[in-house]
């Protein structure tokens, strides 16, 4: 399993309030802060957050960290796998790379953590290396004109290990 931090603290939270003192108009600024506690927002933060700030409601914090690409509402997996889609990676080849991704790890459409909390996949634009296109990025590895069959036997070799 992960070594992410899921069980809720609830002083932390009070903390992150506190400084914030409180306000709707610092709800981004928390929900940040949380995410850097937890490496994402869990539910129960956000209904806590929606409960305690006066003019907010669970559903209004929902809604914000929705909103946002930058919140995660799943915990991330111990591999964060990047694929870019950037332009030169898109015209290279990353929708299959990205499929491949997909298919091994079971991940459908808006899924974007393992069952097993191994892997976590995002998708994101340029890399600065397009030289390297497609790049693939696991943890802070970088793979450089990943192909399907590549991306899978990268795969396999982590499941093996952490076997
Ligand atoms: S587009 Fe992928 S690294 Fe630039």
């Amino acid at each position: 399993m992960t070594g992410t931090c899921t069980k809720l603290d609830f002083r932390v939270l009070n903390d992150i309030l506190e400084k914030y003192e409180y306000k709707k108009s610092y709800l981004i600024a928390m929900l940040q802060k949380v995410q850097e506690v937890y490496k994402y927002l869990p539910e129960e933060a956000m209904t806590y957050i929606g409960e305690k700030v006066e003019g907010l409601s669970p559903a209004t914090v929902y809604g914000v960290a929705t909103f946002y690409a930058q919140f995660s509402l799943e915990p991330k997996g111990k591999y964060e796998i990047k694929v870019c889609d950037g332009t030169a990676c898109h015209v290279r080849g990353s929708m299959p790379v990205l499929n491949a991704i997909r298919n091994k790890l079971n991940l459908k459409e808006g899924k974007i953590t393992s069952d097993n909390g191994l892997f976590s996949l995002e998708i994101v634009s340029c890399l600065g290396a397009c030289g390297l296109a497609p790049v693939v990025v696991i943890n802070d590895k970088v793979y450089p004109q990943m192909t399907s069959d590549a991306v899978s036997i990268i795969l396999d070799t982590l499941i093996k290990e952490e076997a």
